[in-house]
């Protein structure tokens, strides 16, 4: 009797560890084929799931799904026939080995394979022909092998593909125009490919290219003085390629280009609060020259229109006269830092793919320009011509958000505390509420990440790039970078909504709770969206893990992380019509710590919160 209860429970005990018996097989038949120096845990007498070190089943356990082996030391070719059985594997990292020999040819038969990862291997010969057998693949790394020949044009059909790294390799011929719109990681750095950089892949910063024989566009060189407005229009098809000092270049350009006709123009810049110093002069030449009627108004084409209350007062002259330096490469162009010979410093943008007309687009900075807000970076001016379109704002010196949570996280690391950020979140949401009152209720930011948002002078966040989306073309690249802060409604980018600024602003705040990007890779190489992965930890009730591990130094906030990850939450929820608005987030926001709406107080008091809504002039 006890003999037949205890059979009883060994037949339990082995129907409920059910394996996958011949992906194992195919597993070990692997393991025997290639040497490896270092020791492997997997026998045969041991379940293979959750026993076998680098091994994940499916959940019903009967297959393999993943199979991740970084440096086992393996040496020599893959032995045929082995993994390529593994045909449910969705996972497969054998990075940081000697694996020699060409690109298995059973791998074909993965036909659900996600993730790649071959890198740092001594993989030769050419790569696989058709690429569009792994309808899924996300992730493809083969950097740094030997692999040889030529870049397959097939690649353009895996729509999945987010990263694609084939640095460090021998390949050559010239680069494949690969249309994928989800792809945020490329590297062909270090191999032999030639030609010129397809259009598709001119998002891109040269280094992925680098050590290539290449034709880079050069900007510089084709903007001389004596540029014909043909010719401008011809080097403006390779933008994206723009150097630092090629700033002055394509503002004299602009200038020749836009103004033919005028000398100089002189830029007017009204000013409410005028100052009573040096700038009265330059105010004064401004309103005897022969320009003074210059207005936005205007119909004349092509100036660089101030707005009111802004109350900085340089020319033109000066504009160019100025020091420029590359902040950045944004979602809608790129970003330089000017400083003008009086130490006055702006943001100079240059943005790419406009969609809109002349008009619409003037209507759009009439909107976003006559904001005034503590939290929302101020649009000093813009400049529009058909072959550029520039906008100037207010610099901050302290860096994005983006920056100060991710950048630098070495050892001289100064940490953002739980108060900044805080003030952040209050300030961005402050901000694009008041962004949402505009335009009858009706302007949307679009374009909401940690990179857009800057702290104001009361170290408050102050949210910048608004409005711009919807004078864009769709999906402008790098669509990319903004990817994960996108709410999932949003396919054209143009025709955003107002949900979709909060659903942006909650992964914003997932991100000062997490200290984590909207999108980042794990040790294991994958790409991790965060608000999943948020989900994923709070569903199984981990909630500490969630948090950036800098904030758990500062006593007595985990009430205040628990509540501001609630409101997070709520404002990264599926469906739009769910999500809060944007006033009520900054009222929750408000009411986790009785925050005064005066920002250049500090956290304190029980005044009733009001967001501060001046009207537009
Ligand atoms: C093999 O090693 C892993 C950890 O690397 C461990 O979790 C597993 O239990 C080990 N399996 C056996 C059979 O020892
Ligand atoms: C690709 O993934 C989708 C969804 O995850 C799945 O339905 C489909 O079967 C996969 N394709 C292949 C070839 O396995
Ligand atoms: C392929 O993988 C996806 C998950 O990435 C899974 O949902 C799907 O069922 C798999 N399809 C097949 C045919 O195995
Ligand atoms: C890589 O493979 C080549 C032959 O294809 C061999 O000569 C070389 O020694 C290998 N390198 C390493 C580091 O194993
Ligand atoms: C790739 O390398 C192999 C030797 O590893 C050589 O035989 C072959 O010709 C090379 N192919 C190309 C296209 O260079
Ligand atoms: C994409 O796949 C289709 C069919 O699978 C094939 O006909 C086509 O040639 C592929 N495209 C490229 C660029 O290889
Ligand atoms: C590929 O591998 C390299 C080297 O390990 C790594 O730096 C890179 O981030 C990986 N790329 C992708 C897209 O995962
Ligand atoms: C390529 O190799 C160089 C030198 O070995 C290394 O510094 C670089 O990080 C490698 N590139 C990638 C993308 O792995
Ligand atoms: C690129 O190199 C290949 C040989 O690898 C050659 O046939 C082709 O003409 C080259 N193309 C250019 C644009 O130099
Ligand atoms: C690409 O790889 C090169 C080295 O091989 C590196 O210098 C460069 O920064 C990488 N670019 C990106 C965007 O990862
Ligand atoms: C680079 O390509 C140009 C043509 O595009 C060719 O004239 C030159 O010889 C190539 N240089 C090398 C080192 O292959
Ligand atoms: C680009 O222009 C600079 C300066 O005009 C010059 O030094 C450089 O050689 C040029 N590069 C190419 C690839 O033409």
């Amino acid at each position: 009797m006890i003999l037949r209860t205890f059979f009883f429970f060994l037949s339990l005990f082995f129907l409920g560890n059910a394996e996958p018996v011949e992906d194992k097989q195919a597993l070990l038949d692997f393991a025997n084929g290639l040497r490896h120096s270092r020791y492997l845990n997997w026998s045969e007498d041991t379940p293979v799931c959750n026993h076998w070190t680098g091994v994940t089943c499916s959940a019903d356990k009967s297959r393999i799904v993943a199979v991740r082996l970084p440096g086992v030391g393996f040496h020599g070719p893959i032995p045929p026939n082995t993994l390529g059985r593994l045909s449910d594997l969705q996972i497969l990292s054998l990075r940081s080995n000697g694996i020699s020999g060409g690109f298995p040819a059973d791998f074909a038969n993965l036909k659900n394979l996600s993730y790649l990862y071959l890198q740092f291997n001594n993989f030769s010969g050419p790569l696989p022909q058709d690429f569009s057998i792994w309808e899924n693949l996300t992730i493809i790394n083969l950097s740094n092998n030997a692999f040889n020949g030529s870049i397959p044009s097939s690649l353009s059909n895996l729509t999945q593909l987010g990263g694609l790294n084939l640095a460090n390799n021998s390949l050559s011929g010239e680069i494949p125009d690969l249309k994928l719109p989800h792809l945020q990681l490329i590297n062909l750095s270090n191999n032999n490919l030639n030609g010129s950089i397809p259009e598709s892949l001119q998002r891109f910063p040269d280094s992925v290219f680098a050590g290539n024989n290449i034709s880079f566009q050069n900007f510089t060189s084709s903007l001389s003085p004596s540029l014909s407005p043909a010719s401008g229009t011809h080097s403006r098809s390779k933008n994206g390629r723009l150097n630092e000092t090629a700033l002055l270049g394509i503002i004299v350009a602009a200038c020749i280009l836009g103004l033919a006709g005028v000398a100089f123009l002189i830029l007017i810049c009204c000013s409410r609060k005028k100052h009573k110093d040096g700038f009265s002069g330059k105010l004064q030449k401004a309103k005897m020259s022969p320009e003074k009627e210059i207005s936005r108004s205007e119909e004349a084409n092509n100036r660089l229109v101030f707005f009111e209350g802004c109350n900085y007062a340089f020319d033109l002259e000066d504009l160019l006269r100025a020091s420029a330096e590359v902040l950045g490469k944004g979602t809608f162009g790129i970003s330089y830092k000017a400083i003008l010979e009086d130490a006055t410093t702006v943001v100079v943008k240059r943005l790419r793919e406009v969609g809109a007309g002349k008009r619409d687009f003037e209507q759009q900075m009439e909107i976003v320009g006559n904001i005034r807000h503590e939290n929302v970076v101020e649009l000093k001016a813009y400049y529009y011509s058909k072959d550029e379109k520039l906008m100037v704002y207010e610099y901050y010196s302290q860096g994005s958000v983006s920056a100060l949570l991710h950048g630098n996280r070495g050892e001289d690391r100064v940490p953002l505390d739980w108060d900044s950020r805080m003030r952040i979140a209050i300030g961005a949401a402050r901000g694009i509420a008041r962004i949402h009152l505009e335009n009858s209720g009706k302007l949307v930011h679009g374009n909401i990440k940690s990179s857009n948002i800057f702290l104001n002078s009361q170290s408050y966040g102050s949210v910048s790039d608004l409005g711009l989306a919807s004078v864009m073309s769709s999906l402008a690249p790098p669509i990319s970078r903004a990817a994960g802060y996108r709410a999932p409604e949003v396919t054209d980018t143009r025709k955003a909504g107002q949900p979709s600024d909060v659903f942006s602003f909650g992964v914003v705040m997932l991100e000062l709770l997490t200290g984590k990007s909207p999108v980042y890779a794990t040790n294991g190489d994958e790409m991790v969206h965060l608000v999943r992965w948020v989900h994923s930890v709070v569903r199984e009730e981990w909630t500490a893990e969630v948090f950036d591990v800098e904030l758990m130094r500062y006593p007595n906030i985990e009430e205040e992380l628990v509540e501001m990850l609630q409101i997070a939450m709520s404002c990264v929820v599926r469906m739009p019509d769910q999500r809060p608005k944007m006033q009520e987030v900054v009222k929750m926001i408000e009411n986790v710590r009785s925050v005064e709406s005066d920002n250049s107080r500090p956290f304190s008091g029980n005044k009733s919160p009001v967001v501060r809504s001046e009207p537009s002039v």
